[in-house]
């Protein structure tokens, strides 16, 4: 039976925090964790919860990981706490990491998780930043390992905004060696920077293809993936883009063009008929729920290594 390993970098910010053998060994926990086949004790230890944007996933599959290896949670609304006041982030995360063991942090800016991490003695958890949904991404390999087994033979391909979830869908993907090609509307292509530091991790330039077509897109890929095309904070952008990414539906006819076995994923909060369809939300080939409930088995896991 595995053991969790203490972390080499105690922060989780990006996926790049975690080397490829790291998220292995972290999928191998969550599967024994998933299977019930491992059962860690951390009483007493209590991870704080700093959200500043709405969740419903993370939130909870976060809560009910910790309180499955023993512990509790916190739950530090920003509305009710000193945080929306404005108190510096240097004295919250020096006061907050003389409380709790772990914090998991959900903002816009990365900058300000990483002022959280700079300033907090214990571990930082990336819960969602504007750049990166390192979390999102473990267990959307998780997904893709139970169904494919080797990461080597897969290609995935995300249709739509080249967001967060796309960004930490890159890099993980490069850790893991497997084919990423990005489909988006000219002017939302990923971080030029996430770009950059995938394509020096991947020894062939043909892992990572950026392109502006989804039906080119999607010919010989395993996996579909999409996300929303305006994320939190981008509200005011919403009817613009609604516009820019007419074309970027995965929908049937999209998917018959993949190959036989795709699978259909999605991080979900989901706008039914705009970014997918519920056809295709509904539909066998969707591991969309699976993936959802691979939030808490990865985080469990994820948790556990920090916590040692
Ligand atoms: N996928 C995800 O992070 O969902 P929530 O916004 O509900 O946490
Ligand atoms: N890209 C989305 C993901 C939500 C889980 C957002 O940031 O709103």
């Amino acid at each position: 039976m595995l053991r969790p390993n203490k972390l080499a970098k105690q922060n989780f910010l990006s996926s790049l925090d975690l080397s490829t053998k790291e998220i292995i060994h972290i999928l191998e926990l969550a599967k024994n964790f998933k299977n019930k086949d491992l059962n860690i004790d951390f009483k007493n230890k209590v991870l704080g919860l700093i959200f500043d944007k709405s969740s419903t996933r993370t939130r909870v599959s976060f809560q009910v990981a910790m309180s499955r290896l023993g512990g509790t949670t916190i739950d530090l609304n920003p509305t009710t706490s000193q945080i929306g006041r404005g108190e510096p982030i240097q004295d919250t995360a020096r006061v907050l990491s003389r409380y709790c063991d772990v914090l998991a942090i959900r903002t816009f800016n990365q900058s300000v998780l990483e002022e959280y991490a700079k300033w907090s003695s214990k571990p930082v958890v990336n819960a969602l930043t504007d750049l990166e949904h390192p979390c999102q991404a473990l267990a959307d390999f998780m997904t893709m390992k139970e169904e494919f087994i080797d990461f080597e033979n897969i290609v995935l391909t995300f249709i739509g905004d080249g967001n967060n979830v796309a960004n930490s869908l890159i890099l993980c993907g490069a850790l893991l060696g497997v084919e990423v090609r990005i489909a988006c509307p000219a002017g939302f292509e990923p971080s030029s920077v996430v770009i950059k530091k995938a394509r020096k991790i991947y020894d062939n330039d043909h892992m990572l293809k950026i392109c502006n077509d989804p039906a080119s897109a999607v010919i010989g890929a395993n996996v579909i993936y999409t996300d929303v095309w305006s994320s939190m904070g981008e509200e005011n952008q919403k009817e613009d883009k609604d516009k820019e990414f007419q074309g970027f539906t995965v929908d049937n006819n999209l998917i018959n063009m993949a190959t036989r076995d795709v699978i259909i994923m999605h991080c979900l909060p989901a706008y039914r008929s705009k970014e997918i369809t519920n056809e295709v939300i509904e539909s066998k080939k969707s591991r969309i729920f699976e993936q959802a409930e691979n939030r808490m088995h990865v985080q469990q896991a994820l948790l556990s290594c920090l916590l040692s």
